[in-house]
């Protein structure tokens, strides 16, 4: 069975446990919308269309339980800053049920539209991609992080399904190394030729001409440019001196259109994933640690954006 990032049923939502992965599948039902919190910040669902969905299905969850919805979305929308999919979830869902439509209709509304966007994404991103590119991603913005397909990985999917031969490159992503666990597992499920580098080594790899394109996601595209994982901008300067085209893949809910890219708050997540893989102590005892989870890539860095209607200029 393929397996889903998340699911309804039997008035729960399950989640598929993506601090495990790669080296365990496992799922975790959240029964209440602090249990859909709480997955949220911990990272079990990660990604900003899936934080978005699964915000949507935390408002279905307080809705079945007679929980007073305008709490409930104070209270999702608290659980991670940067991402505005989490903020449009729960703006659209509290839209609809004031319009008489139930919070659980329109969650499972978005839950099928996330799997469309992503397809039209990968349809639109393919045209852009050669037979024979080499893509490097960043963190991951794939099938893990939406309902499925997945936004910059959805290029790459729709590059392969358009019957182009393509090869992935992911940088590891620290700290949380999506890009090693989450991106290059994907991709080999997928049978995607795929190279795992460390996340200094990704203006190596395009001075010495071995990237066609980077493809990335978004968890905010807003006036002035892209707000994406930690390391995003550092890639997006190296695509830039090295004329490496440099594509955002994100569905039109990844754009907010009030606020400066600028002015939005950057996730700071706990030093203890800096300081640690797993177990194993990387620093000195007592180190101080600044762990930002995102950066902002400038517009000028950015070659077009890739949405659902088609590719688009930075904001
Ligand atoms: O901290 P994460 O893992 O939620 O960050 C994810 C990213 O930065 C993705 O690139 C972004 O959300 C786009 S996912 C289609």
């Amino acid at each position: 069975m393929k397996m889903k990032t998340m699911y309804w049923k039997d008035g729960k939502l399950t989640l598929l446990d993506q601090t495990k992965l790669p080296h365990e599948v496992t799922y975790v039902e959240c029964e209440t919308y602090n249990e859909v919190i709480d997955a949220i910040k911990t990272m079990k669902v990660r990604g900003a269309p899936a934080i978005g969905v699964s915000a949507a299905f935390a408002m279905a969850l307080a809705e079945n339980a007679g929980e007073n919805l305008e709490k409930a979305a104070r209270d999702v929308k608290a659980a991670r800053p940067t991402a505005v999919n989490l903020f449009w979830a729960v703006d659209r869902v509290m839209a609809a049920v004031k319009a008489g439509v139930s919070a659980m209709d329109e969650a499972q509304k978005m839950y099928q539209e996330d799997m469309e966007t992503n397809r039209a994404i990968g349809r639109y991103g393919s045209e852009v991609i050669d037979d024979g590119d080499t893509i490097l991603t960043h963190c991951n913005a794939g099938a893990l992080a939406c309902v499925d397909y997945g936004t910059a990985l959805g290029v790459v999917r729709g590059a392969r399904d358009a019957g182009k031969n393509i090869k992935v490159i992911c940088d590891e992503t620290r700290p949380v190394l999506q890009g090693a666990r989450l991106s290059v597992f994907e991709m080999q499920q997928e049978k995607i030729p795929v190279r795992l580098i460390v996340d200094g080594a990704a203006g190596h790899m395009m001075q010495t001409g071995k990237v066609d394109k980077v493809v990335i996601g978004a968890d905010r595209v807003a006036k002035g440019g892209v707000a994406n994982k930690i390391g995003s901008l550092m890639v997006a300067l190296a695509a830039k001196r090295f004329n490496v085209p440099f594509y955002v893949a994100a569905p039109k809910s990844t754009f907010d259109y009030e606020n400066s890219i600028y002015d939005i708050e950057i996730e700071e997540r706990d030093p203890s994933e800096v300081l640690y893989v797993g177990k194993c102590s990387l620093a000195p005892e007592g180190t101080e640690v600044e762990n930002p989870a995102f950066d902002v890539v400038p517009s000028d860095l950015i070659t077009g954006i890739i949405t659902e209607d088609g590719i688009v200029g930075p904001l």
